[in-house]
């Protein structure tokens, strides 16, 4: 299948390089030129990969055209291409619902939208996507693990809870500058870090459809120091503004809130 991508960011970069290292048969990759070096690194790379001479030749020779811009471009890059009737476009773009690309990308279809996450360039992780589409499923199937939903609301939540990427990394980095502020070598407070985090969040990768409750309990023995840092945080309302930062992000993804919207503000 010739599968075209408009804009060469970090999460083509990604999709692109997984989609490659799982050898996805009979697959032809045309990028937009623009990241120029990251489009040109992966067409280096990647025999499949080929670099467009602009956005519309990769709509052009393309069946199936992934959108991978920012949404501050989106209107602006999509007004300029020609779509054709039988082509079936993909959105990577977290903030534009569906019915907006859809008028975006007349005549094309619009077959999906989906939300990949970085790690699928090691072909893990979660890629939502709607509304159920099995041939679409398929194709993303190589690089994580696929989950589709017909309500375009759920799609916005799983778009929400994938901003805790950076507040997780965020959450090693303080841990391990506490540690080193307690003495310990930068290295080993990495190394402590990132296995503690990494062992710990293999265990969650057995879902049960009951959630976590079960591993919070095995983690707090009682009267432990788990079972105080848990109470101590939930006293506090650590997990609180979790669940509003989410609320918050899901504003912004449904046009409700925008980036300069804070907590204290919703
Ligand atoms: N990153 C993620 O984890 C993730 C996950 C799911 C969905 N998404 C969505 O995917 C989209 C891209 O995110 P990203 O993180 O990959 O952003 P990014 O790294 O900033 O990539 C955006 C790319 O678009 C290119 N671009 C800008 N103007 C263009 C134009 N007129 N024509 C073609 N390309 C153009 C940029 O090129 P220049 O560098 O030359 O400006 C850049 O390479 C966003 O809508 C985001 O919501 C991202």
């Amino acid at each position: 299948m010739d599968v075209g991508f408009i804009g060469a960011g970090a999460i083509t970069e990604a999709v692109v390089t997984g989609l490659c290292e799982a050898r996805a048969s009979a697959l032809s990759i045309l990028l937009s030129p623009r990241n120029r070096e990251r489009s040109r690194n992966l067409s280096e790379r990647y025999a499949a990969v080929e670099v467009a001479a602009d956005n519309q030749q990769v709509v052009d020779r393309s069946e199936m055209v992934i959108l991978a811009v920012r949404p501050q471009v989106a209107e602006a890059v999509l007004a300029a291409l020609k779509f054709r009737p039988e082509q079936r476009v993909v959105s990577f773009i977290a903030t534009l619902g569906s019915a907006e690309i859809r008028r975006r990308v007349r005549p094309a279809l619009l077959a999906g939208r989906v939300a990949p996450v970085p790690p699928a360039a090691q072909r893990k992780g979660p890629i939502a996507m709607c509304p159920p589409n099995d041939q679409l499923a398929k194709f993303f199937d190589p690089i994580g693990t696929v989950i589709q939903v017909s309500d375009e609301a759920q799609l916005d939540a799983f778009f929400s809870v994938s901003a805790l990427m950076a507040p997780y990394f965020e959450l090693l980095e303080s841990v391990s500058a506490w540690l080193r502020a307690q003495g310990v070598e930068a290295a080993q407070a990495d190394t402590y870090t990132g296995s503690l985090f990494r062992a710990i969040a293999e265990k969650s990768t057995q879902p049960s459809g009951e959630g976590f409750a079960e591993l919070v309990a095995e983690h707090a023995t009682r009267a432990g120091i788990n079972e105080q840092l848990r109470r101590e945080l939930l006293a506090v309302g650590f997990y609180d503004q979790v669940h509003a930062g989410l609320d918050l992000i899901q504003a912004r993804m449904q046009g409700r809130a925008n980036y300069e919207d804070t907590l204290k503000k919703a």
